[in-house]
């Protein structure tokens, strides 16, 4: 698609990756299919993004309440990530791509773990791209966990209660360094945020799409980015106040 600007390009897009179950039993096939699918979707999302020139990408992949599913699912999904991070560890070194990860690492079984440290090591120096993935990650989870730093900092005697600012309070978060999303996609037709960088999408544009996630691909992602382009973000200021530049910092335009 050649009408994307690409002066307004998200620098953070972050992705509600919904509807592998369903595609899969619409396919008459398991569970598992639909992740498998998923998974190249996955793949292609992550490459239209860098040739685009995004600079953050964050995938929902695994939420805190995930883990309640039959643990067949758990497992097949647990091993999905697995080879899905061998298999691509030279694509992301090669390719410039730095991965990160928010949520619970150590939830995570060992040998999934062990994966995810080698390839986010290997890959630290990348700065093409973050890929930022969310296993075993809950909004509610780690704004809870970022209260119980900001108490040691305290107990540290590094904070007092009249310097905790937003700016200070989100650097506790696991996105710490990140910037806010700013465009959040959901696929599958579900209208709701499902414990997603609750704080962190406090100005983000909302984009929902019909498409199971298993059929999403680089087409449908040049849709979301278009139809961002055409919102106006308004940060609380008037549309004239945006029209003068006044709204400049608060999202990408910086
Ligand atoms: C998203 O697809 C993948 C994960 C949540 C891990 P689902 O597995 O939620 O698919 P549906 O919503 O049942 O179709
Ligand atoms: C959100 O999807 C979590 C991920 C995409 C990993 P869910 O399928 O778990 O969300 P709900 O249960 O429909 O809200
Ligand atoms: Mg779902």
């Amino acid at each position: 698609m050649t009408n994307i600007d690409p002066q307004n390009l998200p620098r953070h897009i972050a992705i509600i990756m919904d509807g592998n179950g369903r595609w899969a039993a619409k396919h008459t096939m398991g569970r598992i299919s639909g992740h498998k699918k998923g998974a190249e979707s996955v793949r292609e999302t992550v490459r239209a993004c860098r040739e685009l020139g995004i600079k953050c990408l964050t995938l929902y992949a695994f939420s805190v309440q995930n883990w309640l599913r039959p643990s067949s699912e758990v497992n097949g999904l647990m091993n999905l990530l697995e080879e899905f991070l061998h298999s691509e560890a030279q694509e992301l070194i090669d390719k410039g791509i730095r991965l990160t990860m928010i949520g619970n690492i150590d939830a995570l079984r060992e040998t999934v773990k062990k994966v995810l440290e080698d390839v986010i090591l290997k890959t630290s120096q990348n700065t093409d791209m973050i890929l930022n993935l969310a296993l075993s990650y809950g909004g509610r989870d780690e704004i809870v966990g970022a209260v119980k730093k900001v108490l040691r900092d305290y107990a540290a005697g590094k904070i007092t209660p009249e310097n905790v600012t937003e700016e200070y309070f989100s650097t506790c978060l696991d996105t710490n360094a990140l910037p806010d999303p700013d465009l959040v996609i959901r696929t599958s037709g579900e209208y709701r945020i499902s414990n997603f960088l609750l704080w962190q999408s406090a100005y983000t544009e909302f984009y929902f799409t019909d498409v199971l996630w298993p059929d999403f691909r680089r087409d449908d992602l040049m849709e979301a980015i278009l139809a961002y382009q055409k919102r106006e973000r308004r940060f609380g200021l008037t549309s004239d106040q945006i029209q003068d530049g006044q709204g400049k910092g608060q999202g990408n335009s910086d």
